[in-house]
């Protein structure tokens, strides 16, 4: 059964890095998907928050593309941040088995490595996503679901 892998942790945490790595590491049977990359993909520009309807869209791109994923046979991980339970919910719900790969960084090691790789996202953004989600460096709890019979997804 395919499997659906959900990374956890603040930005510049280390997500992507691992995300890439453990999907190169068997491409045949590894699917990434990355809202960031989608974002990139349908507008050109930086992989910042778009409009409230092009968020919407990228949403369902993510979406559908995981779910073709993992309906060809394939394990997938979603390397967004995954902390929000709106967000992490509806993945939970498709059905699939699901993991957790969790990076409890500290504060101030997002914050060097966000300086490192150039400094796009704003310090700001880092400090309060840090004092929201994981104040102790633990994560969240993550959401509780019960998982839609088979035929009612889409
Ligand atoms: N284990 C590690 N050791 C050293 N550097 C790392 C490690 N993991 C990630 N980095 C570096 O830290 C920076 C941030 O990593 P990455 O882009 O993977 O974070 P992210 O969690 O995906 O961030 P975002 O939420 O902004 O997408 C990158 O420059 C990456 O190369
Ligand atoms: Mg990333």
């Amino acid at each position: 059964m395919p499997t659906l892998i959900l990374v956890r942790g603040i930005q510049a945490s280390g997500k992507s890095k691992f995300a890439k790595a453990w999907a190169a590491a068997d491409p045949e049977n590894r699917v990434r998907v990355n809202r960031d990359d989608i974002r990139h993909m349908i507008s050109g520009g930086p992989k910042t928050l778009l409009s409230r309807d092009l968020e919407r869209l990228v949403s369902r791109i993510e979406r559908s593309t995981a779910l073709a994923a993992l309906r060809s046979g394939r394990d997938v991980i979603i390397d967004g941040m995954n902390l929000r339970p709106e967000y992490v919910r509806p993945w939970l719900s498709l059905g699939y088995p699901f993991s957790f790969v969790d990076f409890p960084v500290s504060l101030d090691l997002a914050l060097a490595r966000n300086e490192a790789r150039g400094g796009h996202v704003s310090e700001d953004a880092i400090r309060a996503t840090f004092a929201r989600y994981t104040p102790d460096g633990r994560m969240p709890e993550p959401p509780l679901v019960h998982p839609l019979p088979r035929k009612d997804r889409r």
